[in-house]
């Protein structure tokens, strides 16, 4: 199969391109905006394959769409901003991103009879006191961020509804692993525990995220992709759930540093207490995840660890002045 991969310069894209070009015989195209969080650097190692090309452009540009889809067969589509601190501050390009973006891209594979993915994300189902959402549960987003994703989900619903557009939406529950942008807990509280800067806990720190290891979910998307059914929706969860604050007190024991780093800050307006997914249809299609939370998260503070090329220029790029303006105090050197 041919696939564009939208976003593939991200987190869960490379992620996704990695695992694809290694476990199958598809040739992948990276659509890509190349936004602060999308960065070469995440697809170095398979640059040189020559079933992997490189496009940039906007997935809300239909020209740079167009362009990047010539002979493929399918668009998995992870393109978003995807920072929900950044969404409160910072909307604009979140209601471009996914509604407008989402519209181009279903709009060409309409045109041309494709296969489309959307990656979605627990958020869209809203903040769960006890038990865990299913695929039917009601759409009540909090933040600008998943508002905007649910309102591309429901997009792209509407397409298979309307069209007939052979469409599958994947959403995920929280992703941790390399290649992971340190605005978001995990590898932000590894970098500064790293560092011996201080670690910024939002609230009381007893808010509770569903982990998930992102060769998982990327796993889970490409058996979306190959067997799921057509107009499906497909949650995909962690095997673990964690409060932040023990995932706090855990990355500064791998790291060597003790509780004293802790500073807790303003909470986050709007803040989900807790996201859980129930995942029984993805299973049903033959994934589970393979990798439990203690030990993706020793994997992950060892992938920081050892690839400092790759996040040193970010710690010391316009990073330091979102982190000023976000937490209200600077990084060390
Ligand atoms: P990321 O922020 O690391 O990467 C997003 C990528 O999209 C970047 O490469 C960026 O350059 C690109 N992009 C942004 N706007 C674009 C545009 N208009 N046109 C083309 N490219 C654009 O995000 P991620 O964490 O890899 O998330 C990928 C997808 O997975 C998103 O749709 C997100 O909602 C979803 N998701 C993320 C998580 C998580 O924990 N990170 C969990 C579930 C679902
Ligand atoms: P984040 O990684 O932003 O993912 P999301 O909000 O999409 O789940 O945050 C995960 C949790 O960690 C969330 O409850 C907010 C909290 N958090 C902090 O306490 N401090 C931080 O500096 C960040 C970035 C997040």
């Amino acid at each position: 199969m041919r696939v564009v991969v939208t976003g593939g310069a991200g987190f869960i894209g490379s992620n996704f391109v990695r695992g694809r070009l290694a476990g199958s015989a598809d040739e992948i195209v990276v659509l890509d905006k190349l936004t602060y969080a999308g960065r070469l650097e995440n697809l170095r190692d398979v640059a040189a394959d020559p079933r992997f090309r490189f496009v940039q452009g906007a997935i809300e540009d239909p020209d740079a769409v167009a362009g990047a889809l010539e002979g493929v067969d399918a668009i998995v589509n992870f393109a978003a901003e995807t920072h929900v601190d950044r969404s409160i501050s910072e909307p604009d390009a979140f209601v471009r991103t996914h509604a407008l973006g989402t519209f181009v891209l279903l709009e060409a594979a309409r045109a041309h009879a494709l296969r489309y993915l959307q990656v979605s994300t627990d958020e869209v189902y809203g903040s769960i006191e006890e038990g865990s959402f299913t695929e039917s549960s009601p759409l009540e987003p909090s933040s600008p961020y998943s508002a905007t994703k649910a309102g591309a989900d429901l997009l792209v619903a509407s397409y298979q509804r309307t069209f007939g557009l052979h469409t599958l939406i994947c959403r995920g529950s929280n992703n941790y692993g390399p290649y992971q942008y340190p605005e978001k807990l995990i590898p932000l509280m590894v970098l500064n525990a790293l560092a011996g800067d201080r670690l910024p806990v939002y609230g009381d720190g007893r808010n509770v995220r569903n982990w998930l290891f992102v060769e998982d979910f990327a796993a889970a998307i490409g058996f979306v992709l190959d067997h799921g059914r057509p107009g499906e929706t497909y949650n995909v969860g962690g095997p673990d759930e964690c409060e932040n604050l023990a995932v706090v007190r855990r990355i500064l024991e791998l790291c060597g540093r003790d509780d004293s780093l802790i500073e807790y800050v303003t909470d986050r307006p709007g803040h989900d207490r807790r996201y859980s997914l129930a995942s029984e249809k993805v299973r049903a299609l033959g994934w589970s995840a393979s990798m439990r939370f203690e030990a993706g998260l020793e994997r992950t503070v060892t992938w920081y660890r050892e690839n400092e090329w790759w996040w040193q220029p970010i710690r010391s790029g316009a990073y330091r002045d979102y982190y000023l303006r976000q937490y209200g105090f600077t990084l060390g050197p």
